[in-house]
């Protein structure tokens, strides 16, 4: 059973984010072509993303050797009833790669397939948005809560979806739909800051399809714990898994779900 606070797991998730950081910060502007590796079509890796993933997981084995990890470039482990971290090292790569300056480091904490702790950092403005399940949300030392903007002055952010490139009448009738209704929408190329973002207000409403658990799970949490709501596209709590999120202040999340459903509804299965 997991008991809440006090076991260290947010000190050692700061420590490693911070560690992290430092590297990515160090490399900026300095990485080549022969460091960077593609994935698949538009999806890059390169050496900092390696690191940066190296130094998280090392730093969380040392003072807990039996958690398991599910880290984007290396560790994919399962387990039921156990601690389970799960962590993007870089959030942000295409834009890391041209020296485009909004990216990431995030971590979270599963426990028997909950989210108890994520944080997020923003290595360049060293902004640390950090939250505890049940505790609230924070960056730095500043607590964080949603926005309570109504649809038609909210500042939207998403996702292209550059790896389903198939979806992408779909994706952009749904675009067009919501650009009619919102203020503004804006495309930044870090989800999970996209995500702290919203828990602290500077956007209210956020949706993109097709990804994966590291871009989700610690802004999940800071979202939820600031008062702001998370679905997947059906309205459900799957979006950790199907990849397909909204999330927003309670009122434009609503909306934004209410034109997710219209334009996909027997588009995915999800
Ligand atoms: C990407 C970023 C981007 C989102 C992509 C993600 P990565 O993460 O979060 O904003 O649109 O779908 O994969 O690959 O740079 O870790
Ligand atoms: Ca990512
Ligand atoms: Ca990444």
């Amino acid at each position: 059973m997991h008991k809440n606070k006090s076991d260290g797991f947010l000190e050692i998730a700061v420590k490693a984010v911070k560690l992290a950081g430092q590297i990515v910060v160090e490399h900026l502007g300095k990485i080549s072509q022969t460091d960077i590796d593609i994935k698949q079509a538009s999806d890059f890796v390169t050496v900092v993303d390696r690191e940066s993933e190296k130094i998280i997981i090392d730093t969380i084995k040392e003072r807990f050797p039996d958690h398991l990890f599910l880290a984007e470039e290396s560790l994919k482990e399962c387990g039921k009833e156990t601690y389970r971290w799960i962590i993007d090292p870089l959030d942000g790569t295409t834009n890391y790669i041209h020296s485009y300056p909004v990216f990431s480091i995030s971590i979270a904490l599963e426990y028997a397939g909950e989210i108890i702790i994520g944080v997020t950092l923003d290595p360049l403005r060293n902004e640390l948005f950090w939250a505890e399940k049940g505790s609230g949300a924070y960056v730095n030392c500043l607590p964080m809560e949603v926005s309570k903007v109504n649809i038609g002055e909210s500042l939207v952010t998403t996702g292209f979806p550059f790896r389903s490139k198939e979806m992408i009448d779909t994706y952009l009738k749904l675009f067009k739909n919501l650009f009619l209704k919102v203020s503004d929408l804006r495309r930044a190329g870090s989800a999970a800051l996209d995500l702290a973002y919203l828990a602290c207000g500077r956007c209210d409403g956020f949706f993109e399809l097709g990804l994966s658990p590291w871009d989700i799970a610690a802004g999940s949490l800071l979202i939820k714990e600031a008062g702001g709501i998370v679905t997947d596209f059906g309205g459900g709590n799957d979006y950790i898994w199907t990849g397909n999120i909204v999330a927003g202040n309670p009122a434009v999340q609503k909306e934004i779900l209410e034109e997710v459903k219209k334009v996909f509804e027997g588009v995915t299965d999800k």
